[in-house]
C-alpha cells in the first residue's frame, strides 16, 4: 500500500515525518500563494498545504483540483503555525506540506456537496447513495452499526449462542404481512416466498438440539412504508431451549443495558420497566409507550359514568370509557390552542375533546358546568390536576379513547418540552392478547401463530380465542417498539387447536404447517426466543429518526431503489422461462413507479 496513514491519524508527534495520503478533495481554500486542501476519507479530515515555493508543479494541479477529486499527496508533517491550530478537528494540530500530488481520479461536479451540512433531498441522497455516505454523519452511521453487530456477536458468542444462517428462498411464514414472491424456473407456477422473518427455522433448530441460535438476519415484508420500517430490513434473531419468558427478557436486558452504555452518551437505567399490555394501553395509550416522561391516562369511567354530562354518560353505558390527561401549566392555553388539540383528537378519530382550566377559583370548562361539584371535586382527585393545569377528556370506545389520549400525551410531552432526548428508557410489555379481530371480522393473531397460550387459557383457545392471553412480550425505547418475541408452542395439539381457532381446515394445516406439526412429534423441546429490528435499535443509538439513515442502500417510501432502478421489467425470454406472462400495469393498483 502507497499510503502510510489515513486521513484522521497524525497528530503532534507525528510532526517531522514525511507521509503519503490518500483520499477524496473535502474542502478547498484559496489563499493567493497558499491553497489549503482538507483531505478526507472514513477516519477523518487532514489539512494539506500547497506552496507554490515548495512545490511549484503540485501547487498547480491544486489549483484545479475540484471537490472529491481523488488525491494522492505526499509531504511533510508540520505542527501549524501557533493560533492557527483547529481544535474542531482530531488532527488539527498538524498539516502536511505537500511535495508531490497525483490526481488519482477526478470528479464532475457532484448533485450535491459532501462537505455541506444543507438539507439536501432524499431522493437525490438516495440516488446518489455512494457519496451520500461518504458525508461524515453517514460514514459514523454505518460505522456504528458495525459496531452493534460485532458487540452482539461477541455477547451472544459469550453466552454459547451459535450464529446460523437461514435461506432466503422459503414458504410463507406468516407475520401479518405480505409476501414477496419469486418465481420457480424448474417449477412452473410454483413460487418460494422471502422469509418475513426466520421463525419457523428457528423453532425447527430447537428441535435440532441446536439450543441457543443466533442471526442477524433479513426479512423481507410488502407492507406499506413508514420512517421505522423497509420493504426489505434486518432482525436480530435469537431462540433458546428450556427456558421461560424471564430468562429472555433478562438476556435482552443485559444485551441492551450494555450495548447503550458501551456505545452511546446515552443515559439508560436498569431494571428495565415491565408493564402488562393491558397497563400499557390503560397508562400510556400504545403498547409502546415512551417512557421519558409522565403524562399518565386516567380512567374516569366510574365517576363518569352517572354524571351529569349526557356524553360521559353515554359512552360508558354503551360499554365505552371515559379518559383524561392532565397537561401541567396549560391552564392559560387560549380556546384557540385547545381548539388547535380538539381538532388533532377529531382527526384520530375522537368524537371531541372535553377540556378543563383550572386557574385559581376559575374554572373554565366546556363541561364542568354539567357536573355537580362532588363529582368535579373526584375527577380532580383522581386526575391529580392542580393550579394552573389542563385537564382534557376523551369519551367513547374503550381502546380508542386510550389510543387517542396516548398520541394527545405524545404530542403534549414534545410541545412542553418534557422528553429528555439524552435518556433511553427502555420497558418490557408482556401478557398481549393472542388473537385480535381482522378487519373482515374474522379471527387473527396478534404476534404470530406459534407463541404459546398462557396455561390457563388454553382451553379457551377455540372457545373464546379472544380472551386467551399470549406468553407473548415486545421491548419498546422511547415510543419505539424494537423487538416482539415469545414463548412458542411446542406441543402438536395446542398448535392445531390455534391453526383451527385462525379458521384453518385441517387440509390447509397441513399443506402449510404439517412440518411444524411433524416436528413436534420428534421431541421438540420447550423453548422461546425473541427478535429485535436491529436497524431501529442502531437508529436509536445513532439518535436518528428514520431507519433509512442507518441502511447503507434502503429503498425510498415508494420502496424503489432509486440508485439501482429497482424494481424493473425484464426480458421477456426471462418470462418464458419462468412461465410467466404479465398483465399491463393496472393504472389503479397502489405504489406503481
Ligand atoms: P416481529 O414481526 O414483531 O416479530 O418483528 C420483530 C421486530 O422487527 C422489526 N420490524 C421491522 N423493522 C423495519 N422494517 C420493517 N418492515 C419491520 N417489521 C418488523 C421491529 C419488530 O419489533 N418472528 C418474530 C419474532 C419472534 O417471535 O421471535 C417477528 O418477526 O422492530
Amino acid at each position: 500500500m502507497r499510503r502510510t496513514h489515513t486521513c484522521g491519524e497524525l497528530r503532534a508527534p507525528d510532526a517531522g515525518q514525511r507521509v503519503v495520503l490518500q483520499g477524496w478533495l473535502h474542502r478547498r481554500r484559496d489563499h493567493g500563494k497558499l491553497i489549503f486542501v482538507d483531505l478526507r476519507d472514513r477516519y477523518g479530515l487532514v489539512q494539506v498545504v500547497f506552496n507554490p515555493e515548495r512545490a511549484s508543479e503540485a501547487h498547480r494541479v491544486a489549483g484545479n483540483a475540484r471537490p472529491e477529486f481523488v488525491l494522492e499527496v505526499e509531504g511533510e508533517v508540520a505542527h501549524r503555525p501557533s493560533g492557527t491550530e483547529n481544535p474542531g478537528l482530531e488532527t488539527g494540530d498538524v498539516e502536511v506540506l505537500v511535495d508531490k500530488v497525483l490526481v488519482l481520479n477526478p470528479s464532475l461536479p457532484l448533485p450535491f456537496g459532501v462537505a455541506d451540512e444543507a438539507e439536501v433531498d432524499e431522493q437525490l441522497r438516495l440516488r446518489y447513495r455512494y457519496i451520500d455516505l461518504r458525508r461524515p454523519d453517514m460514514a459514523a452511521n454505518l460505522t456504528l452499526r458495525h459496531r452493534v453487530a460485532k458487540y452482539i456477536r461477541d455477547f451472544l458468542d459469550g453466552r454459547g449462542f451459535l450464529e446460523i444462517e437461514t435461506p432466503i428462498l422459503v414458504n410463507s411464514t406468516p407475520e401479518g404481512a405480505r409476501d414477496y414472491l419469486v418465481p420457480s424456473r424448474l417449477h412452473h407456477g410454483q413460487f418460494y416466498a422471502l422469509p418475513q422473518s426466520p421463525q419457523q427455522f428457528k423453532q425447527l433448530l430447537m428441535v435440532a438440539g441446536v439450543d441457543r441460535y443466533f442471526q442477524i438476519a433479513h426479512c423481507f415484508r410488502d407492507e406499506d412504508l413508514r420512517a421505522d420500517r423497509q420493504p426489505e430490513f434486518t432482525q436480530l434473531d435469537l431462540e433458546m431451549s428450556f427456558v421461560d419468558q424471564d430468562d429472555i427478557l433478562k438476556l435482552s436486558e443485559a444485551l441492551f443495558a450494555g450495548l447503550t452504555e458501551s456505545l452511546t452518551d446515552f443515559q439508560v437505567e436498569t431494571p428495565f420497566a415491565r408493564l402488562t399490555y393491558r397497563e400499557a394501553i390503560d397508562r400510556y395509550g400504545t403498547d409502546k409507550p415512551d417512557l421519558r416522561f409522565g403524562l399518565e391516562i386516567r380512567d374516569l369511567s366510574d365517576i363518569a359514568g352517572d354524571s351529569g354530562f349526557q356524553v360521559f354518560r353515554a359512552a360508558v353505558a354503551g360499554g365505552g370509557a371515559v379518559r383524561a390527561l392532565t397537561v401541567p401549566g396549560a391552564a392559560e392555553y387560549s380556546r384557540r390552542q385547545i381548539g388547535d388539540l380538539e381538532e388533532l383528537a377529531r382527526s384520530w378519530g375522537a368524537g371531541g375533546l372535553a377540556w378543563a382550566a383550572f386557574q385559581g377559583e376559575n374554572v373554565r370548562s366546556s363541561f364542568a358546568k354539567n357536573l355537580d361539584p362532588s363529582e368535579l371535586g373526584r375527577i380532580r382527585e383522581r386526575t391529580a390536576v392542580g393550579e394552573g393545569d389542563l385537564l382534557l377528556v376523551v369519551a367513547g370506545e374503550r381502546e380508542t379513547t386510550a389510543t387517542i389520549l396516548g398520541r394527545l400525551r405524545v404530542e403534549l410531552g414534545r410541545r412542553l418540552g418534557l422528553i429528555d432526548d439524552r435518556r433511553m428508557v427502555y420497558a418490557f410489555i408482556t401478557e398481549f392478547p393472542y388473537f385480535e379481530r381482522d378487519q373482515a371480522g374474522g379471527i387473527t393473531f396478534v404476534h404470530h401463530p406459534f407463541t404459546q397460550p398462557r396455561e390457563e387459557d388454553v382451553s379457551l383457545i377455540e372457545r373464546d380465542p379472544l380472551v386467551v392471553r399470549a406468553k407473548a412480550y415486545d421491548l419498546v425505547c422511547n415510543g419505539v417498539e424494537l423487538s416482539s418475541g415469545s414463548i412458542r408452542i411446542h406441543q402438536r395439539d395446542v398448535q392445531e387447536a390455534v391453526f383451527r381457532a385462525l379458521g384453518l381446515t385441517v387440509d390447509q394445516i397441513e399443506r402449510r404447517f404439517g412440518h411444524m406439526l411433524r416436528a413436534f412429534e420428534f421431541g421438540a423441546p420447550p423453548h422461546g426466543g425473541i427478535a429485535f429490528g436491529f436497524d431501529r435499535v442502531v437508529m436509536l443509538l445513532a439518535g436518528e429518526q428514520n431507519i433509512r439513515e442507518v441502511i447503507a442502500f434502503p429503498k425510498n417510501q415508494s420502496a424503489l431503489d432509486l440508485m439501482m432502478g429497482a424494481p424493473s421489467a425484464v426480458e421477456e425470454s426471462q418470462l418464458r422461462e419462468l412461465g410467466l406472462s404479465v398483465h399491463p400495469p393496472d393504472s389503479s393498483a397502489a405504489g406503481g413507479a
